[in-house]
Protein backbone atom coordinates (compact mmCIF):
# COMPACT_ATOMS: atom_id res chain seq x y z
CA UNK A 1 0.00 0.00 0.00
CA UNK A 2 1.47 3.22 -0.83
CA UNK A 3 2.37 5.60 2.12
CA UNK A 4 -0.32 8.38 2.78
CA UNK A 5 1.10 12.16 1.46
CA UNK A 6 3.75 13.53 4.40
CA UNK A 7 1.23 16.68 5.96
CA UNK A 8 2.85 19.18 8.06
CA UNK A 9 2.06 19.11 11.60
CA UNK A 10 1.07 22.90 12.64
CA UNK A 11 1.00 22.18 16.68
CA UNK A 12 3.86 19.93 16.97
CA UNK A 13 6.43 22.54 17.23
CA UNK A 14 4.32 23.88 20.49
CA UNK A 15 4.52 20.18 21.88
CA UNK A 16 8.47 20.22 21.09
CA UNK A 17 8.79 23.71 22.85
CA UNK A 18 7.89 22.53 26.24
CA UNK A 19 9.66 19.22 25.99
CA UNK A 20 13.12 20.97 24.99
CA UNK A 21 12.83 23.36 28.36
CA UNK A 22 11.60 21.02 30.38
CA UNK A 23 13.63 18.04 29.32
CA UNK A 24 17.16 20.61 29.13
CA UNK A 25 17.57 20.27 25.26
CA UNK A 26 16.88 24.31 24.91
CA UNK A 27 15.88 27.17 26.82
CA UNK A 28 15.47 30.64 25.82
CA UNK A 29 18.62 32.74 26.31
CA UNK A 30 19.04 34.91 29.20
CA UNK A 31 15.31 33.95 30.97
CA UNK A 32 15.74 34.98 33.94
CA UNK A 33 15.38 38.68 32.08
CA UNK A 34 12.77 38.31 29.88
CA UNK A 35 15.20 36.28 26.76
CA UNK A 36 16.17 38.01 23.86
CA UNK A 37 14.85 37.43 20.12
CA UNK A 38 16.02 34.38 18.48
CA UNK A 39 18.95 33.49 20.73
CA UNK A 40 18.44 30.26 23.19
CA UNK A 41 20.94 28.04 25.13
CA UNK A 42 20.95 24.81 24.62
CA UNK A 43 20.64 22.60 28.38
CA UNK A 44 22.36 19.73 29.00
CA UNK A 45 20.73 17.11 27.11
CA UNK A 46 21.04 19.62 24.04
CA UNK A 47 24.86 19.96 24.27
CA UNK A 48 25.18 16.55 23.78
CA UNK A 49 23.04 16.11 20.83
CA UNK A 50 25.01 19.28 19.53
CA UNK A 51 27.90 17.13 19.93
CA UNK A 52 26.83 13.90 18.51
CA UNK A 53 25.00 16.43 15.00
CA UNK A 54 28.69 17.17 14.78
CA UNK A 55 30.74 14.81 15.32
CA UNK A 56 28.39 12.62 12.63
CA UNK A 57 29.37 15.42 10.09
CA UNK A 58 32.74 15.79 10.85
CA UNK A 59 33.55 11.84 10.61
CA UNK A 60 31.29 11.81 7.16
CA UNK A 61 33.03 14.95 5.46
CA UNK A 62 36.52 14.57 7.17
CA UNK A 63 37.42 11.75 8.67
CA UNK A 64 36.40 8.97 6.72
CA UNK A 65 37.17 10.71 3.35
CA UNK A 66 41.08 11.47 1.58
CA UNK A 67 40.34 14.34 -0.14
CA UNK A 68 38.93 17.02 2.74
CA UNK A 69 40.75 19.15 5.27
CA UNK A 70 39.31 20.91 8.64
CA UNK A 71 40.00 24.19 9.34
CA UNK A 72 38.86 26.52 11.84
CA UNK A 73 38.56 30.46 10.99
CA UNK A 74 37.95 33.40 13.26
CA UNK A 75 34.57 35.02 13.37
CA UNK A 76 35.84 37.80 13.38
CA UNK A 77 37.84 38.76 9.65
CA UNK A 78 39.40 41.83 8.07
CA UNK A 79 36.38 43.38 6.71
CA UNK A 80 37.75 43.77 3.35
CA UNK A 81 36.51 40.18 3.38
CA UNK A 82 32.99 40.97 3.44
CA UNK A 83 33.09 43.46 0.44
CA UNK A 84 35.04 41.30 -1.63
CA UNK A 85 32.32 38.99 -1.28
CA UNK A 86 29.46 40.94 -2.01
CA UNK A 87 28.12 41.05 1.72
CA UNK A 88 28.38 44.56 2.53
CA UNK A 89 26.62 45.89 -0.67
CA UNK A 90 24.39 42.60 -1.36
CA UNK A 91 23.78 41.04 1.73
CA UNK A 92 20.61 42.67 2.69
CA UNK A 93 16.72 41.54 3.01
CA UNK A 94 13.91 43.99 2.29
CA UNK A 95 12.22 45.94 5.36
CA UNK A 96 8.98 47.49 5.52
CA UNK A 97 7.74 48.86 8.80
CA UNK A 98 3.55 48.95 10.19
CA UNK A 99 2.94 52.20 10.28
CA UNK A 100 0.44 51.89 12.78
CA UNK A 101 1.90 48.81 15.19
CA UNK A 102 5.63 49.84 14.42
CA UNK A 103 6.09 46.39 13.48
CA UNK A 104 8.62 45.21 11.20
CA UNK A 105 8.95 42.58 8.56
CA UNK A 106 10.43 40.81 5.52
CA UNK A 107 8.59 42.34 2.69
CA UNK A 108 8.96 38.68 0.82
CA UNK A 109 7.46 37.09 3.99
CA UNK A 110 4.39 39.40 4.34
CA UNK A 111 1.67 37.23 1.90
CA UNK A 112 2.78 33.84 3.98
CA UNK A 113 2.81 35.80 7.42
CA UNK A 114 -0.14 37.04 6.56
CA UNK A 115 -1.48 33.87 4.95
CA UNK A 116 -0.35 32.23 8.59
CA UNK A 117 -3.21 34.35 10.21
CA UNK A 118 -5.48 33.66 8.07
CA UNK A 119 -5.63 36.97 6.19
CA UNK A 120 -5.96 37.34 2.67
CA UNK A 121 -2.09 37.15 1.43
CA UNK A 122 -2.78 39.59 -1.54
CA UNK A 123 -2.82 42.15 0.29
CA UNK A 124 0.17 44.15 0.52
CA UNK A 125 -1.10 45.77 4.89
CA UNK A 126 0.42 44.49 8.02
CA UNK A 127 0.19 41.24 8.94
CA UNK A 128 -0.52 41.77 12.83
CA UNK A 129 -3.45 44.23 12.66
CA UNK A 130 -3.66 45.37 8.70
CA UNK A 131 -2.31 48.34 9.21
CA UNK A 132 -0.63 50.30 6.34
CA UNK A 133 2.94 49.44 5.39
CA UNK A 134 6.33 51.37 4.78
CA UNK A 135 7.96 51.21 0.90
CA UNK A 136 10.61 48.26 1.63
CA UNK A 137 14.13 49.73 1.97
CA UNK A 138 17.11 47.14 2.20
CA UNK A 139 18.57 46.43 5.67
CA UNK A 140 21.65 44.71 5.69
CA UNK A 141 21.58 41.06 7.85
CA UNK A 142 25.65 41.37 9.85
CA UNK A 143 26.01 43.02 13.11
CA UNK A 144 28.66 45.30 13.31
CA UNK A 145 31.17 46.00 16.23
CA UNK A 146 34.30 47.07 16.79
CA UNK A 147 37.93 46.12 17.21
CA UNK A 148 39.87 48.43 19.42
CA UNK A 149 38.78 51.32 22.28
CA UNK A 150 37.76 53.85 19.35
CA UNK A 151 34.72 53.40 17.81
CA UNK A 152 35.22 54.84 14.71
CA UNK A 153 34.54 54.20 10.83
CA UNK A 154 38.40 51.98 10.36
CA UNK A 155 37.31 50.28 13.33
CA UNK A 156 34.46 48.78 12.34
CA UNK A 157 34.36 44.77 11.31
CA UNK A 158 31.66 42.49 11.28
CA UNK A 159 30.67 38.85 13.23
CA UNK A 160 30.59 36.65 10.02
CA UNK A 161 27.22 35.89 8.72
CA UNK A 162 28.53 32.42 7.48
CA UNK A 163 31.76 30.61 8.12
CA UNK A 164 32.32 30.07 3.70
CA UNK A 165 34.92 32.78 3.96
CA UNK A 166 37.41 31.69 6.20
CA UNK A 167 38.07 28.81 3.78
CA UNK A 168 38.08 31.34 0.96
CA UNK A 169 40.85 33.20 2.20
CA UNK A 170 42.84 30.25 3.61
CA UNK A 171 42.64 28.21 0.21
CA UNK A 172 46.17 28.97 -0.61
CA UNK A 173 47.59 27.95 2.64
CA UNK A 174 45.32 24.55 2.88
CA UNK A 175 46.87 23.71 -0.62
CA UNK A 176 50.57 24.46 0.71
CA UNK A 177 50.45 23.15 3.80
CA UNK A 178 48.25 20.26 2.89
CA UNK A 179 49.98 19.55 -0.40
CA UNK A 180 46.54 19.13 -1.89
CA UNK A 181 45.41 18.50 -5.52
CA UNK A 182 42.41 19.04 -7.38
CA UNK A 183 39.98 18.12 -6.09
CA UNK A 184 39.54 18.63 -2.40
CA UNK A 185 37.84 20.52 0.50
CA UNK A 186 37.56 22.49 2.94
CA UNK A 187 35.37 21.76 5.87
CA UNK A 188 34.45 24.04 9.12
CA UNK A 189 32.24 24.21 11.70
CA UNK A 190 31.29 27.41 13.77
CA UNK A 191 29.06 30.09 14.71
CA UNK A 192 27.60 32.38 12.09
CA UNK A 193 25.54 35.67 13.25
CA UNK A 194 22.91 37.47 11.07
CA UNK A 195 20.54 39.90 12.19
CA UNK A 196 17.75 38.67 10.95
CA UNK A 197 14.32 40.63 10.55
CA UNK A 198 11.73 38.19 10.86
CA UNK A 199 12.98 35.07 12.99
CA UNK A 200 11.37 32.48 14.53
CA UNK A 201 10.14 29.44 14.11
CA UNK A 202 11.57 28.56 17.53
CA UNK A 203 15.60 27.42 16.48
CA UNK A 204 14.52 27.53 12.81
CA UNK A 205 15.95 30.66 11.91
CA UNK A 206 18.02 32.40 14.62
CA UNK A 207 20.55 35.75 14.78
CA UNK A 208 23.45 33.52 16.22
CA UNK A 209 23.44 29.71 14.86
CA UNK A 210 26.13 26.98 14.01
CA UNK A 211 26.97 26.22 10.67
CA UNK A 212 28.73 23.16 9.25
CA UNK A 213 30.22 23.98 5.35
CA UNK A 214 32.29 22.30 2.95
CA UNK A 215 34.36 24.26 0.18
CA UNK A 216 34.72 21.45 -2.32
CA UNK A 217 37.18 22.98 -5.36
CA UNK A 218 37.28 21.09 -8.42
CA UNK A 219 38.27 21.97 -11.99
CA UNK A 220 35.98 23.77 -14.35
CA UNK A 221 34.53 21.80 -15.99
CA UNK A 222 33.79 19.07 -13.84
CA UNK A 223 31.53 21.58 -11.24
CA UNK A 224 28.49 20.15 -12.81
CA UNK A 225 29.55 16.26 -12.22
CA UNK A 226 30.24 16.98 -8.09
CA UNK A 227 27.39 19.16 -7.57
CA UNK A 228 25.35 16.17 -8.72
CA UNK A 229 27.96 14.13 -6.04
CA UNK A 230 27.21 16.45 -3.30
CA UNK A 231 23.49 16.94 -3.53
CA UNK A 232 23.16 12.94 -3.50
CA UNK A 233 25.95 12.20 -0.88
CA UNK A 234 24.14 15.14 2.15
CA UNK A 235 20.74 13.36 1.03
CA UNK A 236 22.10 10.14 2.23
CA UNK A 237 24.01 11.11 5.07
CA UNK A 238 20.35 12.97 6.20
CA UNK A 239 18.69 9.16 5.90
CA UNK A 240 21.28 6.60 6.52
CA UNK A 241 23.60 8.60 9.32
CA UNK A 242 20.90 10.66 11.11
CA UNK A 243 18.09 8.44 10.36
CA UNK A 244 16.04 10.95 8.74
CA UNK A 245 12.67 9.32 7.17
CA UNK A 246 13.20 9.73 3.48
CA UNK A 247 9.12 10.73 3.24
CA UNK A 248 10.08 14.01 4.79
CA UNK A 249 12.73 15.02 2.63
CA UNK A 250 13.28 16.66 -0.78
CA UNK A 251 15.92 17.90 -3.02
CA UNK A 252 14.68 20.75 -4.29
CA UNK A 253 16.77 23.12 -7.45
CA UNK A 254 16.43 26.74 -7.10
CA UNK A 255 14.63 28.72 -10.04
CA UNK A 256 17.17 31.02 -12.27
CA UNK A 257 14.87 33.70 -10.37
CA UNK A 258 16.18 32.45 -7.18
CA UNK A 259 19.80 31.82 -7.44
CA UNK A 260 22.34 33.47 -4.94
CA UNK A 261 24.10 36.48 -6.88
CA UNK A 262 27.64 34.14 -6.55
CA UNK A 263 25.93 30.88 -7.73
CA UNK A 264 25.44 29.03 -11.06
CA UNK A 265 22.98 26.40 -9.53
CA UNK A 266 22.19 25.55 -5.98
CA UNK A 267 19.43 22.95 -4.44
CA UNK A 268 18.01 22.96 -1.40
CA UNK A 269 17.30 19.73 0.94
CA UNK A 270 14.20 20.66 2.18
CA UNK A 271 11.99 18.93 5.33
CA UNK A 272 8.57 18.96 6.07
CA UNK A 273 8.76 20.82 8.82
CA UNK A 274 5.23 21.54 11.40
CA UNK A 275 5.14 24.69 9.41
CA UNK A 276 5.21 23.43 6.03
CA UNK A 277 8.51 22.91 3.74
CA UNK A 278 11.70 24.83 4.77
CA UNK A 279 15.16 24.76 3.86
CA UNK A 280 17.52 22.11 5.89
CA UNK A 281 20.64 22.20 3.63
CA UNK A 282 21.36 24.78 1.11
CA UNK A 283 24.04 23.11 -2.27
CA UNK A 284 25.32 25.89 -4.53
CA UNK A 285 27.89 25.66 -7.35
CA UNK A 286 29.53 28.93 -6.31
CA UNK A 287 31.86 28.64 -9.48
CA UNK A 288 34.84 31.13 -9.15
CA UNK A 289 33.09 33.83 -7.72
CA UNK A 290 34.94 33.83 -4.18
CA UNK A 291 38.21 33.32 -5.22
CA UNK A 292 38.05 35.44 -7.72
CA UNK A 293 36.60 38.36 -5.93
CA UNK A 294 39.33 37.96 -3.02
CA UNK A 295 41.99 37.35 -5.58
CA UNK A 296 40.86 41.28 -7.06
CA UNK A 297 40.44 42.97 -3.91
CA UNK A 298 43.49 41.40 -2.04
CA UNK A 299 45.88 41.80 -5.19
CA UNK A 300 47.39 38.31 -4.33
CA UNK A 301 47.50 35.73 -6.83
CA UNK A 302 45.30 32.85 -5.83
CA UNK A 303 45.46 30.63 -8.93
CA UNK A 304 45.85 27.24 -9.15
CA UNK A 305 48.77 25.47 -11.03
CA UNK A 306 47.79 21.78 -11.96
CA UNK A 307 51.18 20.31 -12.62
CA UNK A 308 49.37 17.13 -15.07
CA UNK A 309 48.69 19.77 -17.70
CA UNK A 310 50.36 22.77 -17.27
CA UNK A 311 47.52 24.94 -16.50
CA UNK A 312 46.98 27.52 -14.31
CA UNK A 313 43.32 28.42 -13.51
CA UNK A 314 40.93 29.47 -10.37
CA UNK A 315 39.09 26.48 -9.04
CA UNK A 316 35.43 26.12 -9.25
CA UNK A 317 33.59 25.22 -5.52
CA UNK A 318 30.48 23.13 -4.72
CA UNK A 319 29.33 23.79 -1.35
CA UNK A 320 27.05 21.79 1.03
CA UNK A 321 26.28 24.37 3.72
CA UNK A 322 23.88 23.21 6.60
CA UNK A 323 22.75 24.79 10.48
CA UNK A 324 23.47 22.64 13.08
CA UNK A 325 20.33 23.70 14.99
CA UNK A 326 18.58 23.83 11.86
CA UNK A 327 19.60 19.76 12.00
CA UNK A 328 18.81 19.86 15.62
CA UNK A 329 15.02 20.94 15.23
CA UNK A 330 14.68 18.76 12.09
CA UNK A 331 15.96 15.78 13.81
CA UNK A 332 13.80 16.38 17.02
CA UNK A 333 10.80 17.31 14.46
CA UNK A 334 11.20 13.49 12.78
CA UNK A 335 11.57 11.49 15.79
CA UNK A 336 8.91 12.97 17.93
CA UNK A 337 6.13 10.46 18.56
CA UNK A 338 3.01 9.58 20.79
CA UNK A 339 0.91 6.35 20.97
CA UNK A 340 -1.24 4.79 23.88
CA UNK A 341 0.19 2.19 25.55
CA UNK A 342 -1.90 0.00 28.21
CA UNK A 343 -4.60 3.27 28.22
CA UNK A 344 -1.65 5.60 29.11
CA UNK A 345 -0.26 8.14 26.69
CA UNK A 346 3.28 7.38 25.57
CA UNK A 347 5.81 10.13 24.49
CA UNK A 348 8.82 8.86 22.55
CA UNK A 349 11.46 10.54 20.42
CA UNK A 350 12.41 7.74 17.49
CA UNK A 351 15.98 8.95 17.92
CA UNK A 352 18.52 7.11 15.63
CA UNK A 353 20.75 5.61 18.39
CA UNK A 354 23.79 7.81 16.94
CA UNK A 355 22.60 10.44 17.76
CA UNK A 356 20.69 10.03 20.73
CA UNK A 357 21.83 12.48 23.21
CA UNK A 358 22.22 9.37 26.00
CA UNK A 359 22.29 5.89 24.43
CA UNK A 360 22.10 3.82 27.72
CA UNK A 361 20.10 4.79 30.97
CA UNK A 362 21.11 2.49 33.95
CA UNK A 363 18.38 2.52 36.52
CA UNK A 364 18.46 0.69 40.15
CA UNK A 365 14.78 -0.21 40.43
CA UNK A 366 14.79 1.31 43.97
CA UNK A 367 16.73 3.33 45.63
CA UNK A 368 18.10 1.12 48.21
CA UNK A 369 21.36 0.90 48.80
CA UNK A 370 22.33 -2.55 47.67
CA UNK A 371 20.80 -1.49 44.46
CA UNK A 372 22.37 1.58 43.83
CA UNK A 373 25.90 0.95 44.70
CA UNK A 374 25.93 -1.79 41.59
CA UNK A 375 23.93 0.18 39.34
CA UNK A 376 26.51 3.29 39.93
CA UNK A 377 29.55 1.05 39.52
CA UNK A 378 27.75 -0.68 35.95
CA UNK A 379 27.20 2.93 34.95
CA UNK A 380 30.46 3.79 35.34
CA UNK A 381 31.74 0.69 33.31
CA UNK A 382 29.62 1.28 30.33
CA UNK A 383 30.59 5.11 30.49
CA UNK A 384 33.83 3.42 28.40
CA UNK A 385 31.82 2.26 25.90
CA UNK A 386 28.65 4.37 25.56
CA UNK A 387 26.60 7.60 26.31
CA UNK A 388 24.93 6.94 29.79
CA UNK A 389 23.06 8.33 32.09
CA UNK A 390 22.10 7.05 35.63
CA UNK A 391 19.06 7.95 37.77
CA UNK A 392 17.39 6.54 40.40
CA UNK A 393 14.79 9.00 41.12
CA UNK A 394 10.95 8.84 40.83
CA UNK A 395 9.04 5.25 39.89
CA UNK A 396 10.23 3.05 37.31
CA UNK A 397 7.52 3.53 35.94
CA UNK A 398 8.39 7.37 35.07
CA UNK A 399 11.79 7.01 34.27
CA UNK A 400 11.13 4.69 31.64
CA UNK A 401 8.53 7.36 30.36
CA UNK A 402 11.61 10.07 30.87
CA UNK A 403 14.08 8.09 28.66
CA UNK A 404 11.60 7.60 25.63
CA UNK A 405 10.35 11.35 26.01
CA UNK A 406 14.53 12.16 25.32
CA UNK A 407 14.81 9.28 23.04
CA UNK A 408 17.27 6.81 25.17
CA UNK A 409 17.16 3.50 22.57
CA UNK A 410 17.92 1.03 25.97
CA UNK A 411 17.90 1.38 29.64
CA UNK A 412 19.36 -1.48 31.69
CA UNK A 413 17.77 -1.99 35.16
CA UNK A 414 19.18 -3.48 38.08
CA UNK A 415 17.37 -5.01 40.36
CA UNK A 416 16.79 -7.49 43.53
CA UNK A 417 17.56 -10.36 41.52
CA UNK A 418 20.61 -9.11 40.27
CA UNK A 419 21.96 -9.60 43.60
CA UNK A 420 21.02 -12.80 43.40
CA UNK A 421 21.69 -13.97 39.88
CA UNK A 422 24.36 -11.00 38.37
CA UNK A 423 21.89 -10.27 35.50
CA UNK A 424 20.35 -7.04 34.57
CA UNK A 425 17.19 -6.46 32.24
CA UNK A 426 17.50 -4.46 29.37
CA UNK A 427 14.71 -2.58 27.89
CA UNK A 428 14.71 -1.00 24.47
CA UNK A 429 12.74 2.25 23.53
CA UNK A 430 11.00 1.30 20.66
CA UNK A 431 9.04 -1.85 21.08
CA UNK A 432 9.61 -2.26 24.68
CA UNK A 433 10.71 -5.55 24.60
CA UNK A 434 12.93 -6.83 27.51
CA UNK A 435 15.79 -9.07 27.98
CA UNK A 436 17.53 -10.59 30.72
CA UNK A 437 21.49 -10.67 30.02
CA UNK A 438 24.67 -11.56 32.48
CA UNK A 439 26.36 -8.10 33.68
CA UNK A 440 29.12 -9.98 32.39
CA UNK A 441 28.49 -9.81 29.18
CA UNK A 442 26.46 -6.88 29.13
CA UNK A 443 28.91 -4.49 26.75
CA UNK A 444 28.42 -6.83 24.16
CA UNK A 445 24.73 -7.62 24.29
CA UNK A 446 24.21 -3.64 24.72
CA UNK A 447 26.77 -3.67 21.37
CA UNK A 448 24.12 -5.97 19.72
CA UNK A 449 20.82 -4.18 20.86
CA UNK A 450 22.26 -0.84 19.45
CA UNK A 451 22.75 -2.60 15.95
CA UNK A 452 19.23 -3.86 16.27
CA UNK A 453 17.95 0.01 16.83
CA UNK A 454 20.40 1.07 14.41
CA UNK A 455 18.38 -1.46 11.48
CA UNK A 456 15.08 -0.42 13.18
CA UNK A 457 15.87 3.43 12.68
CA UNK A 458 17.38 2.93 8.97
CA UNK A 459 14.30 0.69 8.13
CA UNK A 460 12.27 4.01 9.71
CA UNK A 461 14.07 6.06 7.55
CA UNK A 462 14.08 4.37 4.48
CA UNK A 463 10.74 2.31 4.54
CA UNK A 464 8.82 5.21 3.66
CA UNK A 465 10.64 6.30 0.61
CA UNK A 466 10.00 2.75 -0.89
CA UNK A 467 6.21 2.78 -0.63
N1 LIG B 1 27.74 29.79 2.85
C1 LIG B 1 26.43 29.62 2.32
C2 LIG B 1 25.38 29.88 3.31
O1 LIG B 1 25.64 30.37 4.40
P1 LIG B 1 22.80 29.73 3.66
O2 LIG B 1 21.75 28.98 2.86
O3 LIG B 1 22.54 31.15 3.95
O4 LIG B 1 24.15 29.51 2.87
C3 LIG B 1 23.37 27.60 5.04
O5 LIG B 1 23.03 28.95 5.04
C4 LIG B 1 22.60 26.86 6.12
O6 LIG B 1 22.82 27.48 7.39
C5 LIG B 1 21.09 26.85 5.94
O7 LIG B 1 20.68 25.82 5.06
C6 LIG B 1 20.62 26.59 7.35
O8 LIG B 1 20.72 25.21 7.66
C7 LIG B 1 21.64 27.36 8.17
N2 LIG B 1 21.16 28.72 8.50
C8 LIG B 1 21.22 29.82 7.71
N3 LIG B 1 20.68 30.88 8.33
C9 LIG B 1 20.26 30.44 9.53
C10 LIG B 1 19.61 31.06 10.65
N4 LIG B 1 19.31 32.36 10.64
N5 LIG B 1 19.32 30.30 11.73
C11 LIG B 1 19.63 28.97 11.76
N6 LIG B 1 20.25 28.35 10.74
C12 LIG B 1 20.56 29.06 9.65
Amino acid sequence: MAEPAPTARPDLLDTLVSLCKQRGFVFPSSEIYGGISALYDFGPLGVRLRRRIRDSWWRRIVDLRDDIEGIETSIIMNPQTWVASGHVEGFTDPLVDCTSCRRRWRADHIAAERAARGKDPGLMLCPEDDGALTEPRQFNLMFKTYVGPVEDAAAQVYLRPETAQGMFVNFLNVVQAARRRLPFGIAQNGRSFRNEISPGNFIFRLREFEQMELEYFCAPGSDDHWFGYWCAERLSWFVDDLGLRRVNLRLRPHGADELAHYAKAASDIEYLFPFGWGELEGIANRTDFDLRRHQEHSGRDLSYFDAATGERFLPYVIEPAVGVDRIFITLLCDAYDEEVVRGERRVVLRLHPDVAPVQVAVLPLSKRPELVEPAQRIEHDLRQHFATEYDETQSIGRRYRRQDEIGTPLAVTVDFDTLEDHAVTIRERDGMTQVRVPVSGLVDALREQLTLSRARAEQRAGAAAAG
